[in-house]
């Protein structure tokens, strides 16, 4: 069998999947587990989440909303491997054995560990470390625990998480080097542009930010939360710039080209802001209704997501298990004999 090029995808299930997310994330990840030459891993990021939030039900909840996020917009299961970080305790086990050969000062350096130091100097925080778990500053290596493990080759992500795929390049050069030559250096893929959103108040459409259009939500709070997105205050019948418009963005990436066009003549002749939430209220309404009724399906039929992730998950542990096993007899960690 010719080896296929892995590719490899987390999710963190810490909110509600949005459009940022769909556009970024979702819809390029499905498109790509359809290239006969390549094999998808694809999978919910649960333990992740804990790094964000220690709510519970909101990790729970938020785990079968993303599950059935990516099931309603067209993932075959049966075309990738789709499963749960939770289980793959091998992941967690390739965590520890990796945490114990990356260097302190690699994490230290880290941008989501170096913002949180940072917010605590600028809040005069005499110690700054305030409020900063280990789960935080360990993210990266866990990270490369979930992508090593897999020996995945690419793994596509966001600009933000550029330097975690470095930092899993980094320690898995040391494995490789100071034990054995078991894990593949993945290759970043960085999204490109035209993918990332922007939110309601034109930052980059994340959870972090409050700023996100939920992608599966009724039509009143879909028609609110697009009312809300920030304009400038170009007055009806002035001439708008379609660059760095919030609204023409969102429009662009789920309408067709002639749609866009005619929206750009629009903004050309002046129209007004709130004819063009209108549109884009209406495009993604219209975009977004098949993907609304099939959520809805599959989001009430737990016994099929379950299904669906524990059948993925035994897919996972075929790999999983085998490199685990190497990975503990090259670091010393083996039976002192065979029983009867
Ligand atoms: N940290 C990623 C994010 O916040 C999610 C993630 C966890 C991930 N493990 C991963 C992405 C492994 C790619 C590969 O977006």
């Amino acid at each position: 069998m010719i080896n296929k090029q892995r590719i490899l995808t987390g999710i963190t299930t810490s909110g509600i999947p949005h459009l940022g997310n769909l556009s970024g994330a979702v819809l390029p990840a499905i498109k790509a587990s359809k290239n006969k030459d390549t094999s998808s891993f694809l999978f919910l990021a649960d333990y992740h989440s804990l790094i964000k939030n220690l709510d519970p039900n909101l990790t729970h909840n938020s785990s079968l909303e993303v599950a059935a996020c990516w099931l309603a917009c067209g993932l075959n299961p049966d075309k990738v491997i789709f499963y749960r970080q939770s289980d793959i305790p091998h992941i967690f086990e390739l965590a520890w054995i990796l945490s114990c050969l990356s260097a302190k000062g690699l994490l230290n350096r880290a941008h989501a560990y170096k913002a949180a130091v940072s917010d605590n100097k600028l809040a005069g925080s005499k110690d700054l470390d305030r409020g900063i778990t280990m789960g935080l500053f360990n993210y990266p290596v866990l990270m490369a625990a979930d992508i090593l493990m897999f020996n995945a080759n690419i793994v596509p992500v966001g600009q933000d998480q550029k330097q975690h795929i470095e930092m899993t390049r980094d320690i898995a050069a040391r494995f490789n080097h100071y034990y054995e030559d078991i894990f593949t250096i993945p290759d970043a893929l960085i999204d490109d542009e035209k993918g990332v959103l922007p939110g309601l108040d034109g930052q980059k459409m994340s959870k972090s930010y409050q700023n996100v259009i939920p992608v599966f939500t009724d039509k009143d709070h879909l028609r609110k939360a697009v009312m809300k997105i920030k304009t400038n205050s170009k007055e009806p019948g002035e001439p708008k710039d379609t660059n760095n418009c919030t609204i023409f963005k969102i429009y662009k990436s789920f309408a067709n080209a002639e749609e866009v066009d005619s929206l750009a003549l629009e903004y050309k002749e002046g129209i007004a802001w709130g004819k063009a939430k209108e549109l884009l209220f209406n495009k993604l309404e219209d975009s977004l209704s098949d993907y609304n009724s099939e959520y809805k399906r599959i989001v009430n039929d737990r016994e099929f997501v379950e299904e669906t992730l524990m059948s993925g998950s035994r897919k996972a542990l075929e790999i999983s298990l085998p490199l685990i096993q190497k990975v503990r007899k090259a670091v010393g960690i083996k039976g002192f004999a065979k029983l009867k």
